[in-house]
Order: structure tokens, then C-alpha cells, then sequence
């Protein structure tokens, strides 16, 4: 059970309780709301048997299916899944279901874009045009090298997402460091390992996207769909607009730590 005063609650408290209790991957698929629940579960195949009707009176949640499959009762009575064969069926596809979308808040160091469901998921805004394939995976290695708070990108689509993952990891990681650092584990000899005040308030990592769609394949307008799919929305803004004009129309100078710019048309 996580305690908090509500007026303080935030994703950043959520994820913090989370890791203390040593869960080191949030699902997405677990963080469905009911409307995307039933969405899925109408895609299942008939032969199943699901209850759908009686579902969709009751809300639940993603995290109300996986514990599910836990119990035959809730299997059988909520569900309607009353052949032995049609609970293992059920089971066997929420679980590649799991599998599939448990890439996006990869906790940890390692690169949540270095996985296959990473690369599945940001194929769609992949144009051939823009050349930028090998570009992705550069500049979200430089963004996990560098740390900038505030990232500037002209010209947005394929390579915004591994952006914008960088900068979710990035907050990951300082995270874990605080938590780290408040166990007294974090330190190098007798020197701390991070920077304090970096530690003690991880920021969250914005990217501004700035795109006119200007460009007969410009995939950007697919940007916040696959964003949320990933998990990494809030470190994400688009912004529909000639990026001269973006510029000059900013009510006060506004300065970014990092800039990519990729406006060829
Ligand atoms: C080479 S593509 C960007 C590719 C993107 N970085 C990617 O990896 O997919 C150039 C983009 O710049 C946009 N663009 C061109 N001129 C622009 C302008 N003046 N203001 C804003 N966006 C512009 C186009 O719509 C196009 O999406």
C-alpha cells in the first residue's frame, strides 16, 4: 500500500514507490484504463468467450487483468472464461501482450532504445526520406551522455522519440541515484557519486519539437500517439509551426541546453 497526501501526488511519487518496493519495470500495458482495456480485449478471437457485455458496466484496469490471471474464480466468474483451455488461451495472451509493450520505462541505464519493442514501436514514424536512421540512436546517446533539462528539435519525427526516451531514462537514472544516494550507497570512496543538487531534485527532461508538416512524408503529426504508446509523453512537446516564426513569437528569450535541427525539405 502506497500512503501519500493527495495534493503532492505526482507520476514522479508514483514511480519513486514503486522502485522502492523493487519493481523495476512499470508496464504500460499494466497502466491501461478501462476504455483501451475493452478496446484490446474486443480484438481477441471469439473462440475465447469473454464476457464483454458484463465488462463493460464494470471499469477495471490493466492492472486489474494481470491480477486476474492469478485467480480461476475472477477468470471464470468476471471474465467467463469457463473451459480450462479458454483460461490458458486467455492467459498466454495477455502475457505476450506484457511481453510486447514492456519496453518504455526500462528503469535502469542500459538504453530502453537498444530493445526490439523500442525499435517495433518507433518504426512507424521511420521515413526513407529523412535519412535519419542512424541518427536516432546517436543523438539519444549523446542526450544520455550530455543530461540537458531543456532540448530543442526543428524538423521532428523519427528521431524525436529516441530523444525524448533519453531523456526518460535519464530521469530514471537520477532517480535511482537519489535513492542510492539516501541508502548511503552512492558514493566513491569518500566522494560522492553525482552531482547534489542534481540528485536531490531530479528534473524532468523536456523536448520541443517545433514542425510546419511541410514535408510531403513528414511522420511528426504520429509523434504524441507513439510518444504515449512509449510511455514517454511528458517529455515530449510538439509544436505545430513554422519553426522561424515559432521562434520569433516566444514571448521571452528561451534557452535550451541542446539543439538538433533538421529542416531539410
Ligand atoms: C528531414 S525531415 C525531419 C526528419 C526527422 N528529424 C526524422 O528523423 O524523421 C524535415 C522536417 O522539417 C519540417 N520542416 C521543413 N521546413 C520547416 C519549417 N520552416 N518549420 C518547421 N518545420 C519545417 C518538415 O515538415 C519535415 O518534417
Amino acid at each position: 500500500m502506497f500512503f501519500c497526501d493527495p495534493t503532492e501526488l505526482s507520476t514522479e511519487k508514483l514511480v519513486e514507490a514503486l522502485q522502492a518496493r523493487q519493481v523495476s519495470c512499470i508496464v504500460p500495458f499494466v497502466n491501461w484504463p478501462h476504455e483501451q482495456c475493452l478496446e484490446w480485449l474486443r480484438t481477441l478471437p471469439a473462440a475465447l468467450g469473454l464476457h464483454l457485455e458484463s465488462l463493460e458496466a464494470e471499469p477495471f484496469d490493466g492492472q486489474t487483468l494481470v491480477e486476474a490471471l492469478d485467480s480461476t474464480r475472477e477468470l471464470k466468474d468476471t471474465f467467463g472464461l469457463q473451459t480450462m483451455h479458454q483460461r490458458l488461451a486467455f492467459e498466454q495472451l495477455v502475457k505476450e501482450k506484457v511481453q510486447e509493450t514492456d519496453i518504455s520505462l526500462q528503469q535502469g541505464t542500459t538504453g530502453a532504445v537498444f530493445s526490439a519493442s523500442f525499435l517495433r514501436a518507433a518504426k512507424p514514424l521511420y521515413d526513407l526520406h529523412m535519412g535519419t536512421e542512424n541518427m536516432g540512436p546517436l543523438l539519444y546517446s549523446l542526450i544520455r551522455f550530455v543530461k540537458p533539462r531543456k532540448v530543442l528539435e526543428i524538423g521532428a519525427g523519427y528521431t524525436s522519440v529516441y530523444m525524448a526516451q533519453a531523456l526518460a531514462d535519464n530521469h530514471a537514472e537520477i532517480c535511482k541515484f537519489k535513492r542510492l544516494t539516501a541508502a548511503g550507497q552512492c558514493q566513491c570512496g569518500d566522494v560522492p557519486w553525482g552531482v547534489d543538487g542534481e540528485v536531490r531534485k531530479p528534473h524532468v527532461g523536456v523536448l520541443t519539437c517545433v514542425d510546419n508538416m511541410s514535408h510531403e512524408y513528414a511522420t511528426a503529426c504520429d509523434l504524441p500517439t507513439v510518444a504515449n504508446h512509449l510511455g514517454i509523453g511528458r517529455h515530449l512537446k510538439l509544436e505545430v509551426a513554422d519553426a522561424w516564426q515559432y521562434l520569433e513569437d516566444l514571448a521571452e528569450l528561451e534557452y535550451f541546453d541542446s539543439m538538433w535541427i533538421d529542416v531539410g525539405a
